[in-house]
This record gives C-alpha cells, sequence and structure tokens, in this order.
C-alpha cells in the first residue's frame, strides 16, 4: 500500500504543481491533504496550461482519482468554478471526490480575513484574501462549518444563525464593517449543497480502500514547509500543515502507508507575502530574475520576492519531512548568469550560525553567507538527460545535494511534462 508524498521544501510556489501532473501518471489517485485556495499550481501538458487552486494537479490523468481531503479548507464556489472549467476543457472530473469532513470557506471567513489583515498594519502577513486563515481559526475553535454539514439542513440553520451572529458581532463592533445577512448565507449553502452532494464522502475511507488494493496514492503539498503554521516562520506563515505531519491529519493516514517524502526545490528562493527571507535579491538583479522567471503570484498575481537558495533553510526542510529524494525544479532559470550563489550560513549578532531559527526576529536580522559558483553558459533549458547538462550546473546541483543531505531524483528543465530529467525513479 504505497503513498508518495510531495512536499514544498521552500516558501510554496516550488513548481509542486508540474511535479504532481508528471508524476501523476504513475499514480491512481492524487490527493490534497492541506491549505485551500490559496495555493496556485500550475500544469502544463498536452491539454494546455491549467491553474488550479483547489483541484488535485493530477486530473488531467484520467486513470486518477483527485481527491480532496479533511484536511483542506474548501471555498465551494471556487472549486465548483473550477470543475466547471476543467469540465468544458475536456477534462473528464467524473472521479473527483471531496471530504464531507473537509471545512468550508464561508463568506465571512473572507470578510473577516481582508479585515484583519488591515488590522495588522504595518505588522500584516500579506496573505492572500482568502479567508484561510480565518477558516482554520473556526476549524479549531469548533465553530466551523463542514462539507458534510451543508447537507443537514435541519442542524445547519440554528448553528449558522450562532456562528453568524458571533461573526457579524467581531466584523461590524471590531473592525467597523459591514454584517453579513443569515438570508444570503443560507441561500448559499442550500445551493452549495446540492451542487457538492455528488461529490462529498468518507475519503479516508476510498483512499484506505485504494491502498488495501495495491493502488499507488499521491499525497499533494500545497504551499511549502517554510510556511507550516508549526513549523514555518511564524507568525509569517500559512494556517495550515504543509509539512509532512499535515499529509496524515489531513487525509486520516497512518504514516505507515508512506512510502516515500518528495521535497520540491526551486533553484534559487521566492516568497510570496511578508516575513524575513535571508538570501532575498533586491533592486536590478532581483528584478532580472523576476522577470526572467515570471515570478508572479498564481493565485493573487503580486510579484514574488525573489533570491538565491538558501541550504540552512533546505536543510531545515529536509529534517522536518524526512524528505527520502529531492526534486529540483526552474534549473533552467539560472541558465546564463555568470557566477551563482548558494546561501550556506547566516550572519547574526556578530557570529554565525548554520541552523534555521525558531525566533522570526532573529531571522530577520540573519545575514547570508554565500558560497559562489561558476555560472553555466550552455542553457540546461529542455534537457531530458544528466549528460545533456552543462558541468557547472552539474556542480551546483551535487553542491545543493551535499548541503541538503538528500539526492535530486527528479530536476525539471521546464514547464512541459517533456521537460524533465529522471535521475531515479521515484514511484516504484
Ligand atoms: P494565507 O495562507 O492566505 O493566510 O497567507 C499566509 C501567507 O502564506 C502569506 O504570506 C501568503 O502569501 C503565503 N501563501 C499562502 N499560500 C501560498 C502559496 O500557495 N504559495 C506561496 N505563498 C503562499
Amino acid at each position: 500500500m504505497p503513498a508518495y508524498a510531495v512536499i514544498g521544501g521552500q516558501w510554496g510556489d516550488e513548481g509542486k504543481g508540474k511535479v504532481i501532473d508528471y508524476l501523476a501518471g504513475k499514480v491512481d489517485c492524487v490527493v490534497r491533504y492541506a491549505g485551500g485556495n490559496n495555493a496556485g499550481h500550475t500544469v502544463v501538458n498536452e491539454r494546455g496550461t491549467f491553474q488550479l487552486h483547489l483541484v488535485p494537479s493530477g486530473i488531467c490523468w484520467p486513470q486518477v482519482f483527485g481527491i480532496i481531503g479533511n484536511g483542506v479548507v474548501v471555498d465551494p464556489d471556487v472549486l465548483l468554478g473550477e470543475l466547471q472549467q476543467l469540465t468544458s476543457r475536456g477534462i473528464d472530473t467524473s472521479k473527483f471526490l471531496v471530504s464531507e469532513r473537509a471545512h468550508v470557506i464561508m463568506p465571512y471567513h473572507i470578510v473577516l480575513d481582508r479585515l484583519e489583515e488591515e488590522s495588522r498594519g504595518s505588522g500584516a502577513i500579506g496573505t492572500t484574501g482568502r479567508g484561510v486563515g480565518p477558516a482554520y481559526v473556526d476549524k479549531t475553535a469548533r465553530s466551523g462549518i463542514r462539507v458534510g454539514d451543508l447537507m443537514d439542513w435541519e442542524a445547519l440553520v440554528p448553528r449558522l444563525e450562532q456562528v453568524l451572529a458571533a461573526k457579524n458581532a467581531l466584523i461590524t463592533k471590531i473592525y467597523g464593517g459591514e454584517a453579513l445577512v443569515l438570508e444570503d448565507v443560507l441561500a448559499q449553502c442550500r445551493r452549495w449543497a446540492e451542487d457538492l452532494r455528488p461529490y462529498a464522502c468518507a475519503t479516508e475511507q476510498i483512499v484506505q480502500d485504494l491502498l488495501a488494493e495495491n493502488k499507488r496514492v499521491l499525497l499533494e503539498g500545497a504551499q511549502g514547509t517554510l510556511l507550516d503554521i508549526d513549523h514555518g516562520s511564524y507568525p509569517f506563515v500559512t494556517s495550515s500543515s504543509p509539512s509532512i505531519g499535515g499529509a496524515c491529519t489531513g487525509l486520516g493516514l497512518s504514516p505507515q502507508a508512506i512510502v516515500g517524502v518528495m521535497g520540491v526545490f526551486k533553484a534559487y528562493t521566492s516568497r510570496v507575502g511578508s516575513g524575513p527571507m535571508p538570501s532575498e535579491m533586491v533592486g536590478v538583479a532581483a528584478e532580472s530574475l523576476r522577470e526572467k522567471a515570471q515570478e508572479y503570484g498564481t493565485t493573487t498575481g503580486r510579484p514574488r520576492r525573489v533570491g538565491w537558495f538558501d541550504a540552512v533553510a533546505g536543510k531545515y526542510s529536509c529534517l522536518v519531512n524526512g524528505f527520502t529524494g529531492n526534486v529540483l525544479t526552474r534549473l533552467d532559470i539560472l541558465d546564463g548568469f555568470p557566477s551563482v550563489k548558494i546561501c550556506i550560513g547566516y550572519r547574526v549578532d556578530g557570529g554565525e550560525i548554520n541552523r534555521f531559527p525558531a525566533n522570526t526576529n532573529l531571522l530577520a536580522r540573519c545575514q547570508p553567507i554565500y558560497e559562489e559558483m561558476p555560472g553555466w553558459d550552455r542553457p540546461t533549458a529542455s534537457a531530458t538527460t544528466l549528460s545533456q547538462l552543462p558541468e557547472n550546473a552539474l556542480a551546483y546541483i551535487k553542491r545543493l545535494e551535499d548541503l541538503l543531505g538528500c539526492p535530486f531524483q527528479i530536476i525539471s528543465t521546464g514547464p512541459s511534462r517533456e521537460e524533465t530529467i529522471v535521475v531515479e525513479e521515484t514511484i516504484k
């Protein structure tokens, strides 16, 4: 019963969508376990380019069950819109399912996300504004509405009445916002219940059944380890657990079922939103890298901050997740740079450290210690074998492997499925 996880090793946007779409050709099921439509996964294949926010990235393969597990928070309008768009482009969505235990992003969560961010002033997190944080707050506070609750009308009405009264008090009295109308929210819930009914089920059972039949299951991470609520640069994090622990709780899956944990790392670093990023580039260098790589958020369109590869943060991600193999993406973006740098330590408060600190204020004071390597003038773009890579690119890859203490099993050299070097088969 083999399950394989694909997890972001940095601050999200590592190119997991392409990796998952590529690997999904070898599996029977792809499952999202955390986050919501704050994620944006880009998939490019012979059917076109797809920007997916909720539906698992393996959906384009006809044999694949695409499942949203209990750990995800679901905005039904976004989900239903995405399914409709996929169907209209000829993608079969008949194997799509959503957990009845997944929490719903309600309209007041989106309102509160905006109001809370505004109230944070200069300390704003830079959330995606999709209501993800407030939905997870309600889940933990035990006042959330789950997908299954939408279909239990008798119980939903009094519960929503109570919850909405509390939310409206918060919205109007604390933030000076406008109250939401109960009847409007109920009407929306009624519509959602009807539209989601065909997909809602006990997904943990489906996943267990598939594993029992010896089918292969791919666990699709969203965001990245450095955005993890526990392990990331708190409080500049998302509200879920993108790292491996989140996969077990977000699916109802035993860790024993997971035989491979793959970390996805971009050949450089990017971050969207606020919070420290020690190897951040500034000025013209940052702008030219951003433009070349088109580093703009898939979800919000915001320009992403960019920087050199941070091996201190990367090593930490490897430890937290126990990566059994890594994937290197967007190597081609570094083609043509006269030299490339890797952050191998931090200078801080008169000393040096080589660990990713828990204290985010300390992290913000960290200055990168760089190791510089010669760049390569032959392109790596579209390479499909290691032998096609220039020597200096191979040396860069080897150095990253040594620093992370984990080999790269796949190297991505472009957005399409074919632009992939398989160093070692990851899914057996
Ligand atoms: P939230 O998840 O919308 O609450 O945003 C919290 C932080 O996580 C912000 O800095 C976001 O920019 C960041 N974030 C959330 N989802 C993603 C993602 O998929 N990629 C990159 N950053 C993300």
